[in-house]
């Protein structure tokens, strides 16, 4: 066996690891000259545990003319046989060597780098693996890694990797190589000068200017890291702290003046009446202690010595001397910025006494140190995953690391907390208070500037919240004593392990943070086609992909579309004949290569535009749609024909065309001689091409059929007539069975014809006779078994009609006897869709169709309901004072501002035949369906939404579970 672990990009000297196991020296992959004289080194483990049987017994070969090691790469050795000892230790097997054949991958690839030892950061690298196996990558020494300017940034540079030890999905390590070498998505830094324990240094410089996210930077380590700061931070939230005196050498930005809890006292070791400052404060606090009937004071030092975590001391409140003396000595110990404190030391509660507790239940002489750990999740909301606590005999301030560490509630049943109501309500003000903290640094750092963050995409993902659980008044309290930056993450595979039950649990937001940023940063700079500029409701698109650092270069038929001083580069080609496509798509092609604007990718917000889109997809050579099922999909007997005739039997899923109807075009006369005799009446007659049921009717007889379907072809004939709805295609029209259920969305996300995220909205009744769309809301009230019916409904019918890549919509009925499509939109949901779907899911259907038009695989975290979402549309014949009179004005422009009003069309006029569109939608989010009902009951009353032909109650009446 051998393994290829060194690698030394400097001067380009490759130094080899054999594991000695009876083989002949293997000569290296990248032997650039004849093997030179073999130089034998050994390397020596740093007093880790390593057992003896574990591969530590290696030595070092170096077939490099004895070139010694890089200094920087010492620690490889170590860390390799460290991860060793760690897999097999879980089950996990060994790591394996793919160096010899490299990998290549490309700038759309995650790449997730750690650059650490593996005992910090286990516990993401296996659930980073799980999520996006082979792209979370441990790098064990800066010799893997290198940077180089990027393109995007000037005076920035990117990190590439060149080798690193890849996670795959159930643990499994492979030690790959990487030619070219791999771009840095997201860097995480354990081997700064400020990171945990056991690591070198050497990757201080590495971090600095980098294009990537970081999950941190030394500045904002620094800032984490000092208790005075973040003490002030808890006093701001409401959590409570030990009073503290801080002596700080030297000033440091993150101080206001305002810090009341807290005192300050700025100290410059060079001043000769020091130790008269620092003994009249101590005297001060002292005398406060001694008033407050506090026995005892901590000393201790704060800032960014790691190293020196453990030089705090316990005093009583009447050793003044010993206490200023203490004070006096730890100045010495800290640097610039650092400070030395002074804190009253908060007792932790006492066990009581339980008859019949369990014999485990702690005694007098025990205390209870706890600690959460919060995560920023991808939508940047914090997370407290755990909270855990550690029991320990010595009174002196516990470290944590000799305890073991165990739920809160198992800590608290020791404790004799019998009332399981006392223990959770404890358990959730912890929980809130440490999401709280997070949330304070977060806000705090979105005001810095990218000096003072320490890193254009620095930003804090993790922090852990050292506690004390007190009393105060009778009720369980938390006390915060101090944030750590990512000395916590190596607490939670010990948890992890501990507790199988919890794997992943206490990094995965984490985890899922670093792939969401690292796509979004795969995107930044991305050029993209997009066909169509659509009406006001589309509006958002533009600022939102500016947000997102996509260049969108758009072709529209209105040469003075507003949208085109939003966008990077606008073409004009008139393609509003839809009948000419074709010919529409090799003009956008022609002038597209022709003028050498480079895209990435092309796609559509407008339905009507979905065929001409897949064309052009075709013709650039871009992921998309496909042409063929672009037409189907705009066609709607079409779609339904092909379902129909989906008759086989299939091995993974129900037959297709039990998802279909009846239904019948209406081509001609005969086709509607034919409905008549053989029709199941009532039916409905809707357009071809149609869109957001105008156009859409009622029949209840033969006579009525034909009467209709003379007016309707008479008023919407043209797109004039009726702008945004399909005729563009044609005024054909079919009927269909009139479906009996409750009607429902289902938004999906299609990457090389998989499923990759789907998202279920439910609609209330459809107003009689117009079938306007009322009310929806998110998540669906479906039981599970429903909602899968319908996911794995969605993903057929898309599926069979031929749709491949892009985020589609798709329209069922939920019959007695499971999902009848209605239609399917080859685009991204409209109206409110995408704004619920981010607010709910916390994901962006828009990125996601940005991403799969460059052929990029959207990541999906587990969608996890953050609310419910309850809305109603405003119709222009009922709705349109909200618009028109001013007295509404206001209160619309507030809900709007609140995100609970959305506007598609600045006109609420009705359209042709008294067709009509929806204007608006109000909306809200709340915990539960039936405070979500009541809100929206109240705003659509406020709102006069409410109307005798606009049953508000009845249209949200279907929104309950069974
Ligand atoms: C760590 O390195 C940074 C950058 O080189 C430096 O500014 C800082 O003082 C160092 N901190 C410590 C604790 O060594
Ligand atoms: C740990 O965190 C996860 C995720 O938040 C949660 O599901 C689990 O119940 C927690 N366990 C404990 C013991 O706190
Ligand atoms: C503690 O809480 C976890 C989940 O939060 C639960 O699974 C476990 O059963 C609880 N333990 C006890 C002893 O109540
Ligand atoms: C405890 O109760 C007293 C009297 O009810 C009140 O003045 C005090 O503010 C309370 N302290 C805390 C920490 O809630």
């Amino acid at each position: 066996m051998r393994l290829c672990l060194f690698y030394n990009k400097h001067n380009y000297v490759f130094v080899l690891l054999r594991i000695v196991l009876g083989m002949d020296v293997v000569e290296s992959d990248y032997n650039l000259s004849p093997v030179p004289d073999v130089d034998v080194t050994v390397v020596k483990t740093n007093g880790y545990y390593l057992p003896e049987s574990s591969p530590c017994d290696q030595r070092l070969i170096t077939i490099t003319g004895g070139t010694p090691i890089p200094q920087e790469d010492k620690c490889v050795l170590d860390y390799y046989n460290i991860l060793q000892n760690m897999l097999q230790e879980t089950g996990y097997p060994e790591t394996g060597d793919r160096t010899s054949q490299p990998k290549s991958t490309t700038l759309e690839d995650i790449s997730i780098c750690i650059l650490s030892s593996p005992a910090e950061c286990m516990a993401i690298l296996l659930e980073g693996g799980k999520r996006c196996p082979g792209d979370m990558l441990l790098v064990l020494s800066t010799t893997w890694l290198s940077k180089k300017n990027s393109k995007s940034h000037k005076r920035l540079y990117s990190l590439y990797v060149h080798k690193a030890i890849a996670f795959g999905v159930a643990g499994q390590t492979f030690l790959e190589t990487y030619i070219p070498p791999r771009r840095a998505t997201y860097f995480m830094n354990f081997c700064n000068n400020v990171s945990a324990l056991w690591q070198i240094e050497s990757g201080t410089e590495i971090e600095d200017n980098l294009d990537c996210p970081t999950s941190s930077s030394i500045n904002l380590r620094r800032m984490t890291s000092d208790i005075l700061w973040t003490r002030h931070l808890m006093s701001k939230i409401g959590l409570d702290f030990p009073e503290t005196v801080g002596f700080v050498f030297g000033t440091y930005a993150a101080y206001s003046n305002d810090m009341t809890a807290i005192r300050v006292v700025h100290v410059d070791r060079k001043k000769t009446d020091l130790e008269n400052i620092v003994s009249a404060e101590v005297t001060k606090f002292l005398k406060r202690c001694i008033q407050n009937k506090v026995a005892m004071i901590v000393v201790r030092t704060s800032g960014m010595m790691w190293k020196d975590n453990n030089r705090l001391t316990l005093h009583y409140s009447n050793e003044h001397e010993g206490i200023i003396k203490k004070v006096s000595e730890l100045f010495a110990w800290i640097n610039h910025g650092d400070a030395v404190l002074l804190e009253t030391f908060i007792e932790t509660i006492k066990p009581a006494m339980v008859a019949n507790g369990p014999r485990w239940s702690c005694t007098e002489d025990s205390t209870i140190c706890m600690r959460s750990i919060v995560c920023r999740n991808h939508v940047d909301t914090p997370v407290t995953t755990n909270v855990t606590c550690g029991i320990s005999l010595v009174r002196d301030p516990v470290k944590e690391d000799d305890t073991i560490c165990q739920p809160l509630n198992v800590t608290l049943i020791g404790y004799g907390v019998t009332d399981e109501a006392e223990r959770d309500i404890f358990e959730k003000e912890v929980r809130e208070k440490s999401a709280d903290v997070l949330n304070i640094i977060m806000t705090y750092e979105s005001e810095l500037n990218t000096s003072e963050r320490g890193g254009l995409l620095a930003q804090t993902d993790v922090i852990g919240i050292e506690f004390v659980i007190t009393r105060r008044n009778g009720t369980l309290t938390p006390v915060g004593i101090a944030v750590k930056s990512h000395n916590c993450i190596a607490k939670c595979q010990i948890f992890e392990n501990l507790y199988p039950k919890m794997k992943g649990v206490s990094v995965r937001p984490l985890v899922e943070t670093m792939i969401t940023r690292s796509q979004k940063f795969i995107m930044v700079g991305k050029s993209i086609l997009v066909i169509g500029a659509g009406g006001y409701s589309r509006q958002f698109i533009w600022k939102a992909a500016e947000g997102m650092g996509i260049q969108v270069v758009l072709v529209d038929s209105d040469p003075n579309h507003s949208a085109k001083n939003e966008v990077v580069e606008f073409i004009h080609v008139n393609f509003s004949d839809h009948t000419q496509d074709e010919q529409h798509a090799m003009t956008i092609s022609k002038h597209i290569k022709d003028s050498q604007i480079k895209v990435d990718g092309c796609l559509t917000f407008v339905e009507d535009y979905v065929p001409l889109t897949a064309m052009c997809c075709e013709l650039l050579n871009l992921p998309g749609a496909t042409k063929t099922g672009a037409l189907r999909a705009k066609h709607k007997s079409a779609t339904l024909a092909i379902l129909r005739e989906r008759t086989a039997d299939l091995p993974n899923w129900p037959k297709a065309c039990i998802y279909t109807s009846w239904f019948s075009p209406l081509r001609s006369q005969d086709d509607i001689e034919h409905v008549k005799k053989v029709g199941r009446f009532p039916l409905i007659m809707k357009l071809e091409y149609g869109f957001c049921a105008v156009g859409v009717t009622l029949v209840r007889n033969p006579e009525e059929m034909e009467d209709k379907y003379k007016e309707i072809r008479a008023i919407l004939k043209t797109p004039k007539d009726f702008i945004g709805i399909g005729l563009g295609h044609g005024n054909t029209m079919m009927a269909m069975e009139y479906l009996v259920g409750t009607e429902h969305d289902v938004d999906v996300i299609f990457h090389e014809g998989q499923l990759v995220a789907a998202f279920i909205s439910d609609n209330g009744p459809t107003r009689v006779k117009t079938f306007t769309e009322t009310t929806a809301c998110m998540p669906s009230v479906l039981p599970y078994e429903k909602q899968r019916q319908l996911i794995v409904a969605a993903y057929q019918c898309c599926r069979e009609i031929g749709l491949k890549n892009g985020v589609f919509n798709v329209e069922f009925m939920m019959e007695q006897t499971g999902p009848k499509l209605v239609e399917i939109n080859g685009r991204m949901g409209g109206l409110y869709l995408r704004d619920w779907i981010r607010k709910v899911y916390g994901t962006d259907l828009l990125l996601s169709a940005f991403e799969i038009s460059c052929g990029i695989k959207p990541y999906v975290p587990d969608p996890i309901p953050m609310g419910q979402m309850m809305g109603i549309m405003c119709i222009p014949s009922l709705h349109s004072h909200i618009l028109k009179d001013p007295a509404y004005a206001s209160k619309w422009k507030q809900l709007e501002a609140t995100g609970n009003f959305n506007l598609f069309d600045k006109h609420a006029d009705v359209g042709a035949g008294g067709f009509e569109f929806p204007f608006a939608n109000i909306a809200v989010m709340e915990k539960d369906l039936q405070t979500a009902r009541q809100k929206l009951m109240a705003i659509t009353k406020d709102m006069k939404v409410v109307h005798p032909e606009y049953d508000v109650e009845r249209f949200l009446s279907d929104f309950h579970r069974t």
